[in-house]
């Protein structure tokens, strides 16, 4: 080879200099207050591709036109040695939300995390069920980085010499102020790749960048009625029988039960699977899927996704399969059609064909150690790191799709997830299990564009365990998953009948959960989100959410003073879950008049709270105006087809106003407009009563409802 010229050389030199420069972003407002950049040249594979999201144009369009929501020029884009560096500005009082599924912490604001699939550790680092590359500004606006790459991120950490905010410098001999962290004025990321996809998502408020978000990925799943009931998930080695006596002693005790899962036991072999029924214990599958059905019981059932030799399908995916295994499995490569073809076959014919309902998908998420490395290879060239970023994603949209061509809703479990999923119906969930951090997860779901369940599995007293059911009920999927413990919501005697209490509870608000995520679908609002979205929250008159003394150090609010025990579920609700050992708990009013739940009692406008519920009550708080829809108690959701009778609840004294949702409730059919919004309202009449109006059902539109009666809740005079 011929020596490189000194002439080429400094040539060479500069234009890697060129390169490493400050490179200018184009923006383009692909849909009203929707602005994509590119910088250098993208990945072909990313998380939009991965799920295959398509934006819910109109909707988003509905939440009205906005300018670029802080200044664009600021933004910095650096290509160097193959990498993207990014620099968002970040200004003084602003709070930072989201970078995925965290557990300990909300405000995210002075934190250094790499964004990585994975099982959660115990430690807000970055690595979770879902890293969704997206924030939330307090100021009203959201960030996306379009990548399936492992992203370093400082969000609010590091100060350049240049900054224009730049601290002044401190003498920690002399000044007792001095500060290890100090001020910071930019979210900087890092994007292992030599260019990338940005997405900025306008306001005006912080919940309106959120629904923009989860429109741009196709509008929050709509999971059917039965999804929202309640699932118990029995021992691993289950038999039909066991699983079949487990359904009527719920039935026989008065206990509502949806759907049962079958855990890896239901399988021939697993870990690796065979993704076959075990004759021995499932002798006469289609005789008992029918027989379940016909309880009214429908059935989930575990996989992960790890080929065993023995699944009568392995020979034919062994080509399309990663380089490495899974506990000697063999790693199904789902960007090739023919893995899939020859994965998802094997579900639809051995399973949902006989009227299976949905799944648990295991084990897609981490730890290292498990998982294939980085340095495996696919067949198809896609990364082992963009593979690890995005199964989840790819074993959700393909196995969705399978019961989307059955027009069947289907609602399961998933332990990884990422951006481009808001739109498929599942559920995350993991083998942590503090109660707190699942709550402070419940809330942060809301910012990561998923859902997730603070699953109940046994506890070490009957306390904790009507603790763990009271918020289980309040969240998108009310489960126990007692694989390992056997445990039944009866299980706890000294509590048993509150726990029914509580499922009944979950079953008469049906329609109210249900509406909830129909507006999660069309709306893109989270049914489940942080105390921090809701108006009035800054305004409240305490000093926990001031912005006060934000100005001075932004770390304030972010380490000492963040609302993590408290969550909004749907439009209405304020939940405040009890944990084990509390018999008292403080509850964060935002601005504007709330009410007990059970009883109508007003509750404080603005301001912290003491309660003292007793162990029966999780404190719940309505907003001035509310309606709640509450049908009977059933033990199971109403099918397609079958009407119930709904009670409007009011509270509070402003005028009600509730836009109900309705459709059948197990198809897809809404996708073609057999769906309606009911407006029901609730006034006083000039007797001073109050009085409850709703329209009229729309002609050929399917109408779930009965008779409807009216009750305004509050305590009598
Ligand atoms: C775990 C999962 C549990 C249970 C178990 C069965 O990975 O998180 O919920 O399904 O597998 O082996």
């Amino acid at each position: 080879m011929k020596k490189i010229t000194p002439l080429i050389f400094v040539l060479l030199s500069m234009l890697s200099y060129i390169n490493a420069s400050a490179q200018s972003l184009i923006w383009k407002e692909v849909l009203p207050g929707v602005w994509k950049g590119v910088a250098g040249k993208p990945e072909a594979y990313d998380l939009l591709k991965a799920s295959g999201a398509s934006p819910k144009k109109e909707a988003i369009a509905k939440i009205g036109k906005a300018d670029f929501p802080f200044n664009r020029s600021e933004i910095a884009i650096k290509i160097i040695d193959g990498k993207t560096y990014l620099r968002f500005p970040l200004m003084k009082e602003e709070q930072l939300y989201g970078f995925g599924l965290n557990f300990q912490t909300v405000n995210q604001r002075g934190k250094i995390l790499q964004l990585h699939v994975d099982h959660y550790g115990g430690t807000d680092n970055g690595r979770t069920h879902s890293p969704t590359p997206f924030y939330v500004s307090s100021k009203g606006y959201g960030v996306f980085i379009n990548s399936a790459r492992y992203l370093n991120v400082y969000a609010g950490t590091a100060v350049r010499k240049d900054s224009k905010n730049k601290p002044a410098e401190q003498d920690r001999n002399t000044d007792t102020n001095w500060n290890a962290q100090p001020y910071s004025d930019a979210v900087e990321i890092l994007v292992p790749a030599a260019g990338v996809e940005i997405y900025v998502f306008a306001g005006p408020s912080p919940l309106d960048a959120i629904r923009r978000f989860n429109l741009y990925n196709g509008g929050g799943c709509l999971p059917p009625r039965w999804g929202l009931g309640f699932t118990q998930r029995v021992k691993s080695l289950y038999t039909s029988d066991e699983v079949e006596k487990e359904a009527d002693a719920f039935e026989q005790k008065g206990y509502p039960l949806d759907f049962i899962g079958l855990e890896p036991g239901w399988q021939s072999k697993s870990y690796p699977g065979s993704f076959e029924w075990d004759k021995s214990r499932y002798p006469d599958p289609e005789k008992f899927v029918s027989e379940m059905l016909q309880k009214n019981i429908r059935l989930n059932l575990w996989i992960n996704p790890y080929v065993s030799k023995y699944a009568a399908f392995y020979k034919n995916i062994l080509p399309y399969t990663c380089s490495h295994t899974v506990w000697n499995g063999v790693v199904p490569d789902f960007i090739m059609p023919q893995a899939r073809k020859y994965f998802f076959d094997q579900l639809k014919n051995n399973q949902i064909k006989l009227g299976v309902s949905g799944y648990k998908i295991d084990e897609v998420d981490g730890y290292d150690n498990w998982l294939w490395p980085d340095v495996a290879t696919f067949p198809s060239g896609i990364a082992a790191e963009q593979m690890r970023q995005t199964y989840g994603v790819l074993a959700q949209r393909y196995s969705t799709e399978i019961f989307h061509q059955q027009n069947k809703r289907t609602f399961g479990l998933v332990r990884a997830s990422n951006a481009g999923a808001v739109s498929f119906p599942y559920v995350i969930y993991n083998d942590y299990y503090k109660h707190e951090d699942f709550v402070t997860a419940l809330i942060n779901s809301g910012f990561a564009g998923v859902l997730w369940t603070p699953e109940v599995r046994a506890s070490e007293a009957s306390e904790e365990w009507l603790r763990r059911m009271q918020t289980v009920v309040f969240s998108p999927m009310a489960m126990i998953n007692a694989w390992a413990s056997g445990t039944k919501p009866w299980s706890y005697p000294d509590v048993a009948a509150q726990v029914k209490d509580l499922a009944l509870l979950r079953m008469q608000m049906m329609p109210y959960w249900y509406t909830e995520f129909a507006k999660y679908h069309f709306e893109g609002t989270p049914p489940f989100r942080a105390m921090n979205l809701e108006e009035g929250f800054y305004q409240s008159n305490t000093n926990v959410v001031t912005n006060k003394n934000l100005q001075e150090n932004p770390y304030v609010l972010a380490t000492v003073s963040e609302v993590k025990d408290q969550y909004m579920a749907g439009e209405y609700l304020l939940v405040a879950p009890m944990f084990t050992g509390n018999k008292t708990r403080q509850v964060i009013l935002p601005k504007g008049n709330w009410y007990d739940f059970y009883t109508g009692e007003y509750a404080g406008n603005g301001e912290i709270i003491t309660v003292t519920p007793g162990l029966d009550k999780i404190p719940v708080y309505v907003k001035d105006g509310a309606i709640i829809p509450m049908q009977q108690p059933l033990l199971h959701a109403p099918r397609a087809g079958v009407k119930v009778d709904i009670e409007f609840r009011h509270y509070g004294e402003k005028d009600g106003y509730y836009k109900l949702y309705d459709d059948d409730g197990e198809t897809y059919n809404y996708e073609k407009g057999d769906y309606s919004w009911r407006t029901i309202k609730m006034k006083k009449n000039n007797k001073g009563e109050w009085e409850g109006s709703i329209s009229e059902a729309e002609k050929n539109k399917p109408c779930s409802i009965g008779n409807v009666s009216w009750k305004h809740v509050a305590p009598s005079k």
